[in-house]
């Protein structure tokens, strides 16, 4: 079993998961986690930004990876105060305290607050903010950095679902994210058909030329 995959199947990551889903906190999809694990491993790949928390499956799966590999820093911003206890409890367990640090509060505010530069950004919560994230963050990371948004196609017309009128202006924001994205040079975009959908950007390295 590759150690990402050995990773998610730890008694600790099914208590994630299933505590998760008992309290109805979407996390990500395995896929999503495995290729997160992925990057996080990487030697160039050391300063991550998740917005998002959670419980912390997300952020416990990049931690592993950077435990595994013997560096790397997680800073990771929760908005409900009793999932960012939850979360902390979790990462005190694994004992990952020296490659995580997570924030309570509102990710628009407190990214603003914070330096970078990021090697690795996962957004995975506020998708109508997906865009002010990108705009604020992206001039922070770095060449050969990725930012991985999810859920980017958590409305599906094709399956005949009626969109909430209160997920429409997140739909409408989420277009206009993606379609900002094309327009800035020096970007390469795949998409994946992994939970709701995931876009995986990566800055591409500056030519000095
Ligand atoms: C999809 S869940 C995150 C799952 C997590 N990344 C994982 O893999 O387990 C989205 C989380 O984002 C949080 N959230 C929503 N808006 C936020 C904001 N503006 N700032 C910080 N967190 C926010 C929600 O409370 C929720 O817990």
């Amino acid at each position: 079993m590759i150690k990402g995959e050995a990773w998610l199947d730890t008694a600790l990551m099914q208590e994630v998961a299933s505590e998760s889903q008992n309290q109805h906190v979407a996390l990500a999809d395995k896929k999503t986690a495995l290729l997160l694990y992925d990057l996080a491993s990487r030697e160039n790949i050391n300063n991550i930004l998740e917005i998002g928390t959670g419980l912390g499956y997300a952020t416990l799966t990049m931690a592993a990876a950077q435990k595994s590999k013997g560096s790397g820093r997680i800073t990771s911003i929760e908005l409900v105060c009793g999932r960012y206890h939850r979360a902390c409890e979790y990462v005190y367990r694994a004992g990952f305290g020296d490659f995580v640090e997570l924030l309570f509060g509102d990710a628009k505010k407190l990214i603003k607050e914070l330096s970078g530069p990021w090697d690795l950004l996962f957004f995975d919560a506020a998708m109508g903010q997906y865009g002010f994230f990108a705009d604020t963050l992206l001039p922070y990371l770095n060449p050969k950095g990725y930012l991985v948004a999810d859920n980017i196609n958590f409305y599906k017309p094709e399956t005949g679902q009626t969109i909430l009128r209160r997920h429409r202006t997140m739909e409408k924001r989420l277009k206009e994210f993606k379609a900002s994205l094309l327009t800035k040079p020096g970007l390469k975009l795949a998409e994946y058909a992994f939970g709701e959908g995931l876009l995986v950007i990566e800055k591409k390295e500056e030519k000095n030329d």
